[in-house]
């Protein structure tokens, strides 16, 4: 059988997405110039969204299966589309500078029109958000969810927040590192201390280090440290569990150890994304405070106070940017047992 030809316009259906632009103006009779521009803009995010949960999607996949090899391609496949996702988001950022060409002036002469429409009911936003790690509970101004999406939208919402989220993926996979689970791991490792803690000699050795470095008013910070990374249960300050946060406050001291590299490599973008979608928001609120200065939102909410809000609340990784107020500096780091840096390093 012989294929049809490819062609360039068909292929890329421009056909449908070229006549997708129907200005709310011209329906009035009151053409507004910017109107084209304003939704040109949203339907550019709206497909790169659309890519944005394609690379999530394929790394939700990988991170399902009962164990995510470290030590082959998986590892690389999650970090490489996490990192494209970084820069398409980084595009997102810069696409508000396109849109603040136009004037607030220009926007109030079709804005009335656009009424109760709003970015906010951009269901594949609040879907990557859920897929990320935000659940409902935690979200800023949650009756906007049944005031402005449209009920089967927030189905799809609910649908995604059902399922495991990327963070808790990563838990499971944190929680699976075999660093302290393997006592062989640690037969001929050397410990300064003698102090008896009741903790694995390594974590009573770093928590002697780091406790040396703490000036005061951080002496607080040993409890802490005690909560998050010694305790049996999760502690109230992080949303990953101890053993997790062992693991990957381990990872962040040792990355140098090539097995480490990728792990530590996934991390760093995952605080990445949360960074790129704070700038969005953080752009998206001055873009917001410019164009309608302290009016409603379209959608009906207060408008900037409630990004503002959403900003300070919806990261969704801090607990490794938390990782940061752990760490002490790499000559006092305890030196492995010789059993865990050979199994850290490419062994043939
Ligand atoms: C003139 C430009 C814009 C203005 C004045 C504006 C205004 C607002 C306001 C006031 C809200 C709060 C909800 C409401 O009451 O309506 C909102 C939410 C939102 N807007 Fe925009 N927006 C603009 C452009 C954009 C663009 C280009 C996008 C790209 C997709 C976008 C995406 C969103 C999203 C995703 C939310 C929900 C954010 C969240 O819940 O954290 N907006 N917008």
């Amino acid at each position: 059988m012989t294929r049809k030809p490819v062609e360039y316009t068909e292929y890329l259906q421009l056909e449908k997405i070229l006549n997708a632009q129907t200005l709310e103006s011209d329906k009035e009779n009151a053409h507004a110039h910017d109107e084209m521009l304003f939704i040109v803009i949203h339907q550019a995010y709206e497909l790169w969204f659309k890519q944005i949960h394609f690379e999530i999607d394929s790394a939700l996949t990988i991170m399902r299966k009962d164990a995510v090899n470290d030590n082959s391609a998986e590892l690389q496949t999650i970090v490489h589309r996490t990192s494209r996702v970084i820069t398409i988001l980084k595009l997102l950022v810069q696409q508000i500078d396109i849109l603040e060409t136009m004037t607030p002036l220009d926007f109030h002469e079709f804005r009335d029109f656009l009424r109760p429409a709003s970015g906010f009911q951009s269901w594949q936003f609040k879907m990557l958000e859920a897929k990320l790690g935000l659940k409902f509970d935690e979200r800023h101004g949650q009756q906007y969810y049944l005031s402005m999406l449209k009920p089967e939208y927030v189905q799809f919402v609910k649908e995604v927040e059902s399922q495991k989220t990327l963070l808790e993926l990563i838990d499971d996979w944190l929680k699976r590192m075999p660093f302290f689970n393997d006592a062989q791991l640690w037969a001929n490792y050397h410990t300064p201390n003698t102090n008896d803690s009741g903790y694995h000699a390594f974590w009573n050795d770093y928590l002697n280090a780091y406790a040396s470095t703490l000036v005061e008013g951080e002496k607080q910070n040993i409890e802490t440290f005690e909560k998050i990374f010694l305790s049996e249960h999760k502690s109230e300050h992080t949303i990953l569990s101890s053993e997790a946060m062992r693991n990957a406050l381990f990872i962040s001291l040792y990355r140098g150890n090539p097995i480490l590299q990728m792990p530590f490599q996934l991390m760093q973008n995952l605080l990445d994304i949360d960074e790129q979608m704070a700038t969005w928001r953080f752009r998206h609120i001055n873009m917001v405070h410019r164009m309608i200065g302290s009016r409603v939102g379209t959608g009906g909410s207060s408008g900037k106070e409630y990004l503002q809000g959403a900003l300070n609340k919806h990261y969704i990784f801090k607990d490794f940017a938390f990782l940061s107020s752990f760490l002490i500096q790499r000559n006092k780091l305890p030196e492995l047992s010789p059993e865990l840096k050979g199994r850290l390093g490419f062994g043939f």
